[in-house]
């Protein structure tokens, strides 16, 4: 029987911080959370590719702080310029990465069949995956935002191998496209709505692990909404992107009771 791994608190750094600036970010939070972090949390970090070593050289070895990339192409190596392959974030320190985040869905035209072959190639591979799944605005004011979410599901889980999914390899964010980097948090309603229906979802597609998958909220976390929003049903982290950027508010967020 599986059980919930801690409560993840992940920093997406998009395209932010040169390398410096990312080794005095995660160093500065290294620091600041030393001690502060309660047993059942860990906090994830996402830099840029160019940081990726340097920020593992700062934070890893370092209890519960870990090393992600904020994306990858699903092939074990070859010919495609300008992308880079698990075995290189692995080899850079990472064992988490994202995929289906909603800049890559809607601004890189990343397909529902793209998230679904990089989700089942990294957790092939071996990194932790976190599938990001969303509505828009127009979806959520159409009343369509179950069938998003159940769809997004669907088809970016549609490559997995179904029995080998286990809560230490995959976690669901629930971002509302609408509350990303625009200050709109989601109301407490419907971050609660989105997560049960979710977690029902995952229990139906996973029926021996579901019910202890991670499902991370993110859209506009800050200090001031993370305690709530971490206390909620069927939160189990957030994805944290413009308040990861500062070490103030991003260990806040980390520590939020
Ligand atoms: P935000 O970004 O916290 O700036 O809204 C969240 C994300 O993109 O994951």
């Amino acid at each position: 029987m599986s059980t919930t791994p801690k409560t993840l608190i992940a920093g997406n750094w998009k395209m932010y911080k040169t390398e410096a600036e990312a080794v005095e970010l995660a160093s500065g939070l290294a620091a600041s959370l030393h001690g502060n972090l309660s047993a059942d949390r860990e906090v994830l970090l996402l830099p840029p590719f160019t940081a990726l070593k340097a920020v593992a050289e700062t934070i890893l070895g370092r209890d519960k702080m870990l090393l992600g990339g904020q994306n990858f192409y699903p092939s074990s190596e070859g010919a495609f310029t300008g992308e880079i392959a698990p075995f290189m974030l692995a080899d850079a320190g990472c064992t988490h990465a994202l995929a289906g985040h909603s800049e890559r869905r809607h601004v890189l035209k990343e397909s529902d069949r793209f998230i679904a072959q990089k989700t089942a190639f990294g957790l092939q591979f071996g990194l932790h995956m976190i599938l990001c799944i969303g509505e828009t605005l127009d979806q959520r004011t159409h009343g369509s935002v179950e069938n998003v979410l159940k769809g997004q599901l669907r088809l970016g889980l549609a490559e997995v191998n179904k029995d080998e999914v286990t809560p230490e390899h995959l976690s669901i964010a629930y971002e509302p496209v609408w509350a990303i980097g625009t200050g709109k948090v989601a109301q407490n309603e419907d971050i609660i709505a989105a997560h049960d229906f979710i977690r029902k979802t995952l229990v139906d597609f996973f029926p021996h692990c579901g019910s202890n998958l991670r499902i991370l909220y993110g859209g506009s976390v800050k200090a001031d909404n993370a305690g709530t929003i971490l206390r909620l049903d069927n939160v189990n982290g957030v994805l944290v992107g413009g308040a990861s950027l500062q070490v103030e508010s991003f260990a806040a967020i980390a520590t939020a009771a």
